[in-house]
């Protein structure tokens, strides 16, 4: 299009025909006229490519043709088809995104058409699990702190695991057009909350719902997990065996038929809780899997002595406290157990990278070190036999090549382009023209990583589509953590391990070995470097500098499928974030719906120590 615009432009300055009619086109021109012209079109169009013409510095016709030109560089590229739809809540920063079944082609443009668009797999529907909350303002303040400490604690475990976490009041249980019958019953007052909390559940539908001290405590892919997320749901409602009332799942209709019949044909006179209600032959009862732990007043009698003690004192603050601890402890201890081989920093061409994958080396001594616990050797009440987290029990290693196995997690960090060139060949300034010099491989990044899963003459394409396979596939996405080298801190660590991941310096007792496979030490001076190119490199990468996003274009056509990478890595942890903010967001609509209190609770909950815990 560019000759023939600048063809247009000169014919425009020459008419065709002079006033006396004659035709007077560019050949009307003398000849070295004619030439100077073309050298003149040659000369933009050139420009208009690649840029201004600097010695040596452009990339040849060759370097750009690996594997094929981005859109941007080739303006004689066809428009194919037009590009798919915005979906909703689909970018954050300089992230967008597009979810579709086709995730699994190497490149993202060739389907989004935008090159800053990464392709992503849907994401997975979050099957819903209710809990029922009934707040009493008039407990301590401490006490009400706990207790949100607590659902917050359930909340985050139930999302890490891929459900939607939901908190129901008695604001849901009013809107139960059954609520002002039950209210008249004279049902006891334990028992009446047990109701209340149907009548929630009636009122939202489908789902599980669970007591908030009902937590999934195994591996993701745990078998009763995954039937659980698969939200199928049999005609009758389903309880737990020897899980009294902490878990029911259903369907909507059931759910309401339920509830009718108990509140129609129940006798409440006699009965104390849910279980003496529920009509027998409605229920189906299945074996539990063991895969939810269950922290209710027997349990805690018989295996967490001293934070029962705590419970039973008048302020319950401090037991709920030692309880929260507890939970959290357990739950990262389920996870540290789950990855038995411990944690793999990913780090590729590890002589200049320390910097690099510094942010990765604090989170896994973060998940590797001892988290609080009041005790510290106890073991959740669903996994008796755990192993108590030990410190020099867990470890780091260093690895250059991504290894795919079920008992090692992976947390990756990956470059862009420039970052890695810049780190790698120790140049703090890159042109176009040390590009086409100095650097040797495409892909670099990419071509380690995948070493171990692929054979040495792969191609890039296979390769991204290995890479996107590890990051984001069924099996990886819960193995793997990815940051990007650009990003200083990644977010919301705790909602995707759920759990507390400690942010305190641990015991010396606890101090995880340190990483393994690790090349001499720095000396300050190469680590203050390493610092200052990645500093540096961040800059380029967010830069809107003409002539650093030019030189940055330039990386980036080099390392095509290293940059697709960059950009899968990086929308796939933005999305993360913004799904959870959708649902936050939702959240706070719940809880403002929320009606909650009931005259009576805290003197109840004295009774025996009882109340809350085992209801
Ligand atoms: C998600 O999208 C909805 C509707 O488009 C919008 O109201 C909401 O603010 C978005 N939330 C976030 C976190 O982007
Ligand atoms: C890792 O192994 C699992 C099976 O154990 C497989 O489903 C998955 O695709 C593999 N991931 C990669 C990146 O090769
Ligand atoms: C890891 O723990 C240290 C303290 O030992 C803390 O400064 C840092 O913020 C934590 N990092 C993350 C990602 O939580």
């Amino acid at each position: 299009m560019a000759p023939r615009g600048v063809y247009h432009l000169l014919s425009a300055m020459y008419p065709r025909t002079t006033p006396t009619g004659h035709p007077r086109g560019l050949r009307s021109l003398p000849r070295r006229f004619q030439i100077l012209f073309g050298f003149i079109a040659f000369i933009i169009t050139y420009v208009i490519l690649f840029g201004t013409p600097n010695r040596n510095s452009i990339p040849t016709v060759e370097d750009l043709k690996h594997p094929s030109i981005p859109n941007k560089l080739n303006p004689f590229a066809p428009i194919a088809h037009k590009a798919p739809p915005v979906q909703a809540n689909s970018t954050r920063g300089d992230s967008s995104w597009f979810s579709d079944w086709k995730w699994h082609s190497p490149f993202s443009s060739t389907i989004t058409l935008d090159e800053n668009r990464a392709l992503l797999p849907p994401l997975d529907d979050r099957p819903i699990v209710y809990t029922f909350y009934d707040e009493d303002t008039k407990k301590s303040e401490e006490t009400l702190r706990a207790e949100n400490d607590l659902l917050l604690i359930w909340r985050r475990a139930w999302w890490a695991q891929g459900f939607k976490p939901v908190v129901l009041g008695r604001g849901e249980a009013m809107q139960n057009p059954l609520y002002g019958a039950m209210q008249r019953m004279g049902i006891q007052p334990e028992l009446e909350v047990e109701i209340a909390k149907w009548l929630a559940w009636a009122t939202m539908g489908t789902g599980i719902l669970s007591n908030w001290l009902a937590l999934p405590m195994a591996a993701y892919d745990h078998p009763e997990l995954v039937s659980l997320r698969r939200g199928e749901f049999l005609t009758k409602i389903t309880s737990l065996d020897k899980m009294q009332s902490a878990i029911f799942y259903g369907e909507r209709e059931t759910i309401r038929k339920t509830i009718e019949t108990i509140i129609r044909k129940a006798d409440f006179k006699t009965a104390k809780t849910i279980m003496d209600v529920l009509p027998k032959d409605e229920i189906n009862v299945e074996k539990s899997g063991g895969a939810i732990a269950y922290y209710d007043g027997t349990v805690l009698e018989s295996k967490y002595k001293s934070v029962f003690e705590d419970l039973r004192k008048d302020d319950k603050a401090n037991g709920l406290n030692k309880l929260a601890t507890l939970i959290n402890a357990h739950l990262h201890t389920t996870w540290q157990n789950s990855f038995s081989s411990g944690i793999a920093i990913l780090k590729p061409l590890p002589q200049h990278t320390s910097a690099l994958v510094e942010n990765a080396l604090d989170i896994a001594r973060n998940l590797t070190q001892c988290p609080l616990n009041p005790l510290p050797t106890s073991c959740p009440p669903n996994h008796r036999k755990c192993t108590p987290c030990t410190g020099s029990g867990n470890t780091i290693a260093y690895h250059s090549h991504y290894q795919n196995k079920t008992t090692l997690f992976t947390i990756g960090t990956v470059p862009h382009p420039y970052t890695l060139a810049s780190l790698h060949y120790q140049q703090d300034a890159i042109t176009a023209q040390t590009v086409r010099r100095d650097f040797k491989t495409h892909d670099l990044w990419l071509e380690e990583v995948t070493a171990d899963l692929l054979p040495a003459k792969t191609s890039a394409e296979a390769r991204v589509v290995r890479f996107k396979e590890a990051v984001a596939g069924i099996h990886g996405r819960h193995h793997s953590l990815w940051l990007t080298a650009e990003r200083e801190r990644a977010a919301d660590l705790d909602w995707l391990f759920g759990f507390k991941v400690p942010d305190f310096p641990p015991f010396d007792r606890d101090r995880p070995a340190a990483p393994k496979g690790d090349f001499a030490p720095l000396s300050d001076a190469e680590a203050q470097a390493e610092h200052a190119l990645l500093s540096k490199a961040r800059d380029v990468v967010r830069s809107s500098v003409h002539e650093v996003v030019r030189v940055r274009d330039v990386l980036e056509a080099w390392s095509l499928a290293d940059t697709e990478a960059w950009r899968f890595a990086k929308a796939w942890s933005a999305r993360r974030k913004v799904e959870r903010d959708v649902w936050e967001q939702g959240e706070k609509g719940f809880a403002g719906a929320e009606g909650g209190r009931r005259e009576g609770w805290v003197e109840e909950g004295k009774k025996e120590g009882k109340g809350r815990w085992d209801d």
